[in-house]
């Protein structure tokens, strides 16, 4: 039986790639600090503990979506969020078996966001610390003999278990009727975490090596996206207005690094829900 070592299982998406394993694999579920029993604690910003947790577990398959993921976060605390971001990468891979498979979890982020779609061969230029950290920890990945690369947008599901989702967010926005801005400048591609993690299934399944693109084609700006969520719920949300501004953050966003998901749809992959049909299955 195949032994699978997931990163971050305690967080949004290392939840649903858990569930997905569970069946016919060996799991070992990792964790920082929030996963409690059954996990396996360890902090990878130091390089011993990753290394620790790799001779420990001597996965055939090690899935590593472990990360700082708030760009904000990371700009402000560069040293802190590379440790995570980039370091753990080398670590955790300087103790894989070489014919053990690494699966790294990148973003669109990666991507400027002038010149989209995005398909996995183009040129990368991210216009941020956290797009820059996930460029470095892509180049280490693919230094492993046996890898893949999965870059993805912004991930929609179940809510984590510590933290309001991106659908909570946008749900209490326009419950909450306080009157705000929200932008409507940036495009966005919401996936759902489910299919990520049946994409991560079959590209293992597959045998497929290298890097893919997981992304919805339903996009919109977050604006545009609170008025299908709004319509879905039958509210209306006149307190919300468009934002043509770009909001001032620590971290620049790209304007819109949609990823073309046609490489993975091309190997026989079934495709990405539409946030609208994400809503549905979450009975929204
Ligand atoms: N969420 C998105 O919209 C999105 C979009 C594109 C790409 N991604 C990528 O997807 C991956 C997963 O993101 P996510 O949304 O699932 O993140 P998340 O919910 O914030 O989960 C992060 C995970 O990393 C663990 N972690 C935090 N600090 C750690 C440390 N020092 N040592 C070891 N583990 C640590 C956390 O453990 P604890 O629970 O114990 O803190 C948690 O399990 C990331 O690589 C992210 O860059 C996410």
């Amino acid at each position: 039986m195949q032994k699978v070592l997931i990163t971050g299982a305690s967080g949004f998406l290392g939840t649903a790639i858990s569930r997905a394993f569970r069946k016919d694999r060996e799991l070992v579920c990792h964790t920082h600090t929030r996963g409690g029993e059954g996990y396996r604690a360890a902090d990878l910003r130091d390089a011993d503990a990753c290394k620790q947790l790799v001779d420990e577990v001597q996965p055939d398959i090690l899935i590593h979506p472990a990360a700082y993921r708030d760009p904000d976060f990371c700009e402000r605390h560069p040293q802190e969020s590379t440790l995570l971001n980039v370091d753990s990468v080398r670590h955790l891979q300087a103790g894989l078996a070489g014919d053990a498979l690494l699966v790294y979890v990148s973003s669109d982020y990666v991507f400027s966001g002038q010149d989209p779609p995005y398909r996995e061969e183009d040129p990368r230029g991210a216009v941020n610390l956290y797009g820059r950290q996930k460029m470095a920890a892509e180049e280490l990945a693919a230094q492993h003999p046996n890898h893949l690369i999965l870059r993805m947008p912004v991930l929609i599901g179940e809510d984590p278990v510590h933290q309001p989702g991106f659908i909570s967010k946008m749900r209490e926005a326009i419950g909450d009727k306080t009157p705000r801005a929200i932008d409507d400048v940036l495009a966005r591609f919401p996936t759902w975490t489910r299919d990520i993690a049946e994409a991560i299934c079959f590209l293992i399944q597959q045998e497929q090596r290298g890097v893919f693109h997981c992304s919805s084609q339903h996009g919109g700006t977050t604006y545009a996206l609170h008025q299908v969520l709004a319509e879905m719920l039958g509210e209306n949300m006149e307190h919300l207005s468009p934002s043509h501004e770009v909001l001032v953050r620590p971290a620049a966003r790209p304007r819109d690094s949609q990823l073309s998901p046609e490489k993975i749809l091309e190997r026989g992959f079934t495709g990405f829900k539409t946030f609208p049909e994400v809503l549905r299955e979450l009975h929204i």
